[in-house]
């Protein structure tokens, strides 16, 4: 069975004896609760590098104090499973207390985490940033991977490793779906039956503002106006966001004929969830 360390010193013994041996190191972040989508990050790290590290962390520094830390699901042997299925080598899964030793230091990138996802939630990408950083000093990998499902989380971490000098490749890829198109999240077993109906609004609303755009709509008004329209056709939903931004600086943009990244923030009864595209 795949290792689950507890510990920072074990992890780093693992890295140190795999540099020893001159191999390459690839770092999965999670916060467990494994599904496809995560799965498919760690099949591509495996592929790319000789050693992958996934980190199991439901990290408390990220949620905000109305949020559900508490209730994040966690399932640490069945993650295991996966993880061993899917190429992974070890498995990083520390408790809080490894992590935060009377921590006073956050790591926090300005501007870019002032919009989307970070206006309504102020203190996310803090958490995020610091112990993402955390993580690749831990592991010191030559890669690390995220999903493109949380499209602000990887701007933000893109734009700290450069402007940290992190000497780490960024990964981006794909987001995986279910079959009737909702993008699988562990949050997605919140919904109940009526609620898992509901979701469906954010996959159909983006489509239908994927097929403007690609038929030759430039205006971003009309285009979120038709995602928000299609979202608040849905009784359950309530919504967050709908935003047309830049890929690089996620400012609004008003004609959708460059780089654009469409996304939505949708609450389905007491559940955020987030869903995009992006169109090069
Ligand atoms: O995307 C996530 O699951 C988390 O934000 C991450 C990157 C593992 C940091 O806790």
């Amino acid at each position: 069975m795949i290792p689950v360390i507890k510990s920072i010193k074990e992890v780093r013994e693992y890295v140190k004896a795999w540099r020893k041996d001159g191999k390459s190191i690839g770092l999965v972040p999670t916060m467990g609760y494994l599904h496809e989508g995560h799965k498919s990050l760690i099949v591509r790290a495996a592929a790319e590098n000789d050693c992958v590290i996934v980190s199991d962390f439901v990290n408390p520094t990220q949620f905000g104090p109305n949020e559900d830390f508490e209730t994040y699901p966690r399932d640490i042997e069945k993650d295991a499973a996966l993880c061993e299925a899917a190429g992974a080598s070890i498995i990083f899964n520390p408790e809080p207390e490894e992590m935060y030793v009377n921590a006073l230091t956050t790591v926090s990138v300005d501007k870019i985490t002032k919009v989307l996802c970070g206006k309504s939630r102020p203190t996310h990408f803090d958490g995020v940033c610091t112990v993402v950083s955390k993580l690749f000093n831990i592991a010191s990998p030559d890669r690390a991977y995220f999903g493109q499902k949380d499209a602000q989380q990887l701007c933000v971490i893109r734009k700290m490793a450069r402007d940290l000098n992190f000497d780490i490749e960024i990964i981006s890829c794909p987001i995986v779906r279910e079959a009737d198109g909702l993008a699988k999240s562990s949050r997605n077993t919140y919904l109940d039956e009526k609620e898992r109906k509901a979701a469906l609004c954010l996959s159909r609303s983006l489509a239908i503002g994927r097929t403007m755009i690609e038929n030759g709509e430039h205006d971003a008004a009309a285009v979120k106006a038709a995602i928000r329209d299609e979202i608040e056709k849905e009784p359950l939903a309530k919504v967050d966001y709908v935003e047309l931004v830049d890929t690089e600086n996620l400012e609004a943009v008003r004609d959708c004929s460059g780089g654009i990244l469409a996304a939505v923030a949708v609450y389905i009864g007491k559940t955020r969830l987030i869903d995009n595209f992006i169109i090069d």
